[in-house]
């Protein structure tokens, strides 16, 4: 599907709507992204997250975790990771170049708490045992600890975008930063 978007304003605009759009409606393909960070001896990582919340204003989006899993890590040594979104419904790959940063306590991370606490993702947060850790018997990782979360909040803040539209006949890229732009060869 070819867009009818066609200035700079326009496509940057539309794609902050689908982001919000993709933080609230579980259905939207932009709401599990791929996120790579950067591993130790110059390997790569990736993984699926849930996009949680997404501020427009601020150019910002939010990723819960588990504060033990190796991204939280990676993400210590290195913050400029990559998130990786596409919608067949949109014809839409975008690539967000972000640097994020980790939050473990404070009050927006209570806020956030308070949310999840009441739902059933709770229990990711409450594992006995680390993300990624030897697990002898998978049936009982549901279990969970009845102490403290391992709550992490991951903040990315946006800034480049490389936005790729499929379209029938004509494939369009763009580069898009907070105070310039530019057309790429797809
Ligand atoms: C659909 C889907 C959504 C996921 N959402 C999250 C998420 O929001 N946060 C998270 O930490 N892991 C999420 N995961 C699990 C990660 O992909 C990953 O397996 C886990 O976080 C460990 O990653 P790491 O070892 O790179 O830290 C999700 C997996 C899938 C398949």
């Amino acid at each position: 599907m070819q867009t009818n978007f066609q200035t700079p304003e326009e496509i940057r605009q539309h794609i902050w709507k689908e982001l919000g759009r993709a933080s609230r409606d579980r259905h939207h393909a932009w709401r599990t992204p791929v996120l790579a960070t950067a591993a130790d001896n110059g390997l790569v990582n990736a993984r699926t997250v849930v996009l949680r919340e997404v501020d427009a204003t601020l150019g910002k989006l939010v990723v819960f975790t588990d504060s033990r899993s190796p991204k939280v890590s990676e993400i210590g040594k290195q913050q400029t990771a990559l998130f990786v979104f596409w919608s067949s419904r949109l014809s839409w790959q975008l690539r967000a170049r972000v640097n994020i940063s980790i939050q473990t306590s404070g009050p927006e991370v209570d806020a956030y708490w308070q949310q999840v606490s009441h739902s059933a993702g709770a229990k990711d947060y409450l594992a006995q045992t680390a993300p990624g850790s030897a697990c002898p018997d998978p049936a009982k990782t549901a279990e969970a600890s009845p102490g403290i979360p391992h709550f992490a909040v991951l903040s990315a803040q946006v800034t480049e975008l490389d936005w790729l539209e499929l379209g029938r006949g004509n494939h369009r890229r763009a580069r898009i930063l907070a105070d310039r732009w530019e057309w790429l060869t797809p």
